[in-house]
C-alpha cells in the first residue's frame, strides 16, 4: 500500500476526465499537501487533452493502468455511476485511498462491500457531498444541533430543475438504470437530500412516487416523497429535471422555535423565536473554483479534508457510512414507488 507520513504530499490520480473532473483538478492544484500526478479516461483523446490542459504528468487510457501505478496514493473516481463502486473496490484492493463522486454506488451491496474493503485495508474512503462543506450548511447544522430551531416539525427539499432532451442522449450513461442507477433523485436531488438528512438525522420510512413525466428515459425525471425522520419530524422531497424555469434547490427546516431556508447555497430565511431577525450571508466565490454554479464552491474543502484525513489517519467528514445514508433513502423511495407501500429503512419497523 502507498503510505503517507505527516510531512509527505499525497499523490492523486483522477479516473474519468469528463464534466466534473476539472473541478477536482483545480481543487487539487490549490491544495498544499497534494499533487495530481495521473489521469485516466477510456477516451484516449479526452485523457490526453485533460493531461495537457492541467499539466498532469501521466495519462492512462484505462483505470486499470492508473490503479496499478505504485506511485499513486489516492484516487478520485469521476466516472459514470455504475463504475464508481467497481473501480473504487479495485483501487482499494490495490491499497489506494478513495474519494468517490456521488453516488458512491448504484446499490447498497456494492456500497457495503466498498466500506468493508476500505476498513480492512485501513484506507480512507470519502464521498463527494460538497454542499455539507458550504458555510450556510455548517451554520444550519450548528443551529439544529444546538436545538435553536426547537422541535423540528417539517424538513423538506425541493429540486426543480430543467434539463433539455439532449442531456439524456441515448448514447449517454444518464437516464438508464444499469449505468445511472436512477434519475433525478440519485443524480441531482441527492445533494440536497444528503444535506437535509445530515441536518435532521436518520430517516425512518418513506412513501414515494417516481417516474418519467417528460423525458424519454427508463429512470425517473420526476419524483415526490413523504419522509418520516427517526426524530419524529416529517418532510417532503420534490424533484424534477423537467420543470421550467429552473429554480435554485431549496431546503426548508421548520421547528417550534425557528425556521431556516437555504436556496442555491444561500440562507434566504433565518427566523428564530425571540431573536433579532438577521439573515447571515455567506460568500460563495472561491478563486480556486471552476465548475457549474450548482456544484457550489466546496469541492476544494472536500478534497482538503480528505488529504488531512489521510495524514491524520482519521475518517473523512463524509466517509463511506455517511455517503451510504442518502442512498438508502433514495432506494427506499424507488421501492415505495414500485410497490405502492411505505418502506421502512433498516427493516426494523
Ligand atoms: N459533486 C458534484 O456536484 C458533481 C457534479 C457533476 C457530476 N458529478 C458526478 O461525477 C461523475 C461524473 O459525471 P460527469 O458529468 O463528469 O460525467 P461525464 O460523462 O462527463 O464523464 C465521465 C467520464 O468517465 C469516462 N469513463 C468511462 N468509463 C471509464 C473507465 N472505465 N475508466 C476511465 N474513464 C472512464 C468517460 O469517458 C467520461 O470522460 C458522476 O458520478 C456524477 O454524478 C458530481
Amino acid at each position: 500500500m502507498a503510505s503517507a507520513t505527516q510531512d509527505s504530499r499525497i499523490r492523486f490520480g483522477v479516473i474519468g476526465c469528463g464534466v466534473v473532473a476539472p473541478t477536482h483538478a483545480i481543487a487539487l492544484e490549490g491544495i498544499e499537501r497534494a499533487d495530481l500526478v495521473a489521469v485516466a479516461d477510456s477516451s484516449a483523446s479526452r485523457v490526453q487533452n485533460f493531461a495537457r490542459e492541467f499539466g498532469v504528468p501521466k495519462a492512462y487510457a484505462g483505470h486499470e493502468e492508473l490503479i496499478a501505478d505504485a506511485d499513486i496514493d489516492a484516487i478520485c473516481v469521476c466516472t459514470p455511476h455504475h463504475l464508481h463502486a467497481p473501480i473504487a473496490i479495485e483501487a482499494a484492493r490495490a491499497g489506494k485511498h478513495v474519494l468517490i463522486e456521488k453516488p458512491m454506488a448504484t446499490n447498497l451491496a456494492d456500497a457495503d462491500e466498498l466500506i468493508r474493503i476500505c476498513d480492512e485495508g485501513d484506507l480512507r474512503l470519502g464521498v463527494v457531498f460538497q454542499h455539507r462543506f458550504d458555510a450556510a450548511s455548517a451554520h444550519i447544522k450548528h443551529l439544529v444541533d444546538e436545538g435553536d430551531l426547537g422541535t423540528i416539525a417539517l424538513a423538506s427539499v425541493y429540486v426543480k430543475w430543467f434539463r433539455a432532451a439532449d442531456y439524456y442522449d441515448p448514447s449517454s450513461w444518464r437516464g438508464k438504470w444499469d449505468t445511472a442507477g436512477g434519475g433525478v433523485l440519485i443524480n441531482q436531488a441527492i445533494h440536497a437530500l444528503d444535506v437535509l438528512c445530515w441536518f435532521v438525522g436518520d430517516v425512518k420510512s418513506v412513501m414515494g412516487y417516481a417516474g418519467a413525466r417528460v423525458h424519454d428515459i427508463e429512470v425517473e425525471d420526476t419524483a415526490a416523497a413523504a419522509i418520516r425522520f427517526a426524530c419524529g419530524a416529517f418532510g417532503v422531497v420534490e424533484a424534477s429535471t423537467t420543470t421550467y424555469p429552473q429554480t435554485d434547490e431549496r431546503i426548508e427546516i421548520a421547528g417550534s422555535a425557528g425556521t431556516v431556508t437555504i436556496e442555491g447555497g444561500q440562507i434566504v430565511q433565518h427566523e428564530l423565536a425571540g431573536r433579532r431577525a438577521e439573515t447571515p450571508e455567506f460568500v460563495l466565490e472561491d478563486s480556486r473554483f471552476r465548475g457549474k454554479s450548482y456544484y457550489g464552491t466546496s469541492h476544494p474543502r472536500v478534497i482538503e479534508d480528505f488529504v488531512e484525513a489521510i495524514h491524520e489517519g482519521r475518517a473523512p467528514a463524509v466517509d463511506g457510512r455517511e455517503g451510504r445514508k442518502v442512498l438508502e433513502v433514495i432506494f427506499a423511495i424507488y421501492e415505495s414507488s414500485r410497490t405502492g407501500r411505505e418502506v421502512v429503512l433498516g427493516g426494523d419497523g
